[in-house]
C-alpha cells in the first residue's frame, strides 16, 4: 500500500483505450477507483478485460454522466459512499473523422462536439466543489487541440475547448486545487499497437498518478507527445 491507498479517484472514460492505463495505475496503488460507463455491456466487457486487476477497490458500473444531472448524481454518490473525491482523470472522448467542417450535419455536431464538451463540463462542475485538494484533476486531450486536422475538425475544436476549460478551471481554483491537462500524441493502447516511440496508455496512467502524488506540481499542461516525454516526467517526479 502506498500513500494513495485511501485516495478516492473518479475516472470517467476509464474503460476507454487510454483510460484503461489510468484505471490500472490507480488500482495498483490501492486507491478506490470509480469508473462509470454508459452501458452495462461496456461495464461487463471492461471487468472481464481487467481480470485479476479488478479488485474490490474498483467501482465499475453503468451510469450516464454525460448530462449535468447525471454527473451531479455521480459526484453526490461518491461523496456519500466514499466520503469525497481526491483525484479525477478524464479521458472522455474518442476520434472522429471523415468530413470537412462544411460537410458535417447536426448529428455530427452533437456527437463530436456538443456531447463531449458537455460531458467534460458536467463532470467538472459536479466535481470541483467536492474535490478535496489532496490529489489532482487531470483532463486528457490530444495534440489536435492545438492544430487543425483536416477531416477531423470537430475533434480539434472540441479538444481546444476542453483544453481552455482546464486553463480556466486552473485559474479559478488558484492554489487550492490542482488541475492538469495531459496533452497526448498518438497512444499505444489495447486497440492500437502503434509504434514503439508512442506514449502508452500505461505511461499516461503512471504520469497521472505521479502528478497527483506531487503536491508541488501546481496546475499545468503536460505534453506527452511520446513515450520518452512520459519517462522524463516520471523520472523528474520520482
Ligand atoms: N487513443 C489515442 O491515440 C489518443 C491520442 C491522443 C489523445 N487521445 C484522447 O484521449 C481521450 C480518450 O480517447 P480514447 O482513445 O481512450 O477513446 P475511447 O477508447 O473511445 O474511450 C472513450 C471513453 O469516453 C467515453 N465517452 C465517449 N463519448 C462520450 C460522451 N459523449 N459522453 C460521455 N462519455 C463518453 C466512453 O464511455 P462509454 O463507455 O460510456 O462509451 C469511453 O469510456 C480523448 O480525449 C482523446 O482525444 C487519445
Amino acid at each position: 500500500m502506498t500513500n494513495q491507498a485511501a485516495r478516492r479517484v473518479l475516472i470517467p472514460g476509464g474503460n476507454g483505450a487510454v483510460g484503461e492505463g489510468a484505471v490500472r495505475a490507480y488500482l495498483a496503488t490501492g486507491a478506490e477507483v470509480v469508473v462509470p460507463t454508459r452501458t452495462e455491456q461496456r461495464a461487463d466487457e471492461f471487468r472481464e478485460l481487467l481480470g485479476d486487476a479488478a479488485t474490490g477497490h474498483l467501482h465499475l458500473f453503468a451510469h450516464d454522466y454525460s448530462t449535468f444531472e447525471g454527473a451531479e448524481a455521480l459526484a453526490v454518490t461518491m461523496q456519500d459512499r466514499l466520503g469525497g473525491i481526491d483525484d479525477v482523470v478524464a479521458p472522455i472522448g474518442g476520434w472522429w473523422a471523415g468530413k470537412r467542417l462544411w460537410e458535417i450535419d447536426a448529428a455530427d455536431w452533437d456527437d463530436a462536439f456538443t456531447g463531449l464538451a458537455t460531458t467534460h463540463m458536467a463532470v467538472a462542475r459536479a466535481v470541483m466543489p467536492r474535490l478535496s485538494g489532496r490529489g489532482a484533476y487531470a483532463i486528457v486531450v490530444g495534440e489536435s487541440a492545438a492544430y487543425p486536422v483536416p477531416g477531423s475538425g470537430l475533434v480539434s475544436m472540441e479538444q481546444a475547448a476542453v483544453l481552455m476549460m482546464q486553463r480556466v478551471l486552473a485559474a479559478e481554483a488558484g492554489d487550492e486545487k490542482r488541475i492538469h491537462a495531459l496533452v497526448l500524441g498518438p497512444v499505444r493502447t489495447r486497440l492500437v499497437a502503434g509504434e514503439a516511440s508512442w506514449v502508452s496508455a500505461e505511461q499516461v496512467g503512471a504520469v497521472a498518478v505521479a502528478l497527483s502524488r506531487s503536491p508541488g506540481e501546481s496546475s499545468r499542461e503536460v505534453s506527452l507527445r511520446t513515450g520518452a516525454d512520459a519517462e522524463l516526467i516520471l523520472a523528474r517526479l520520482a
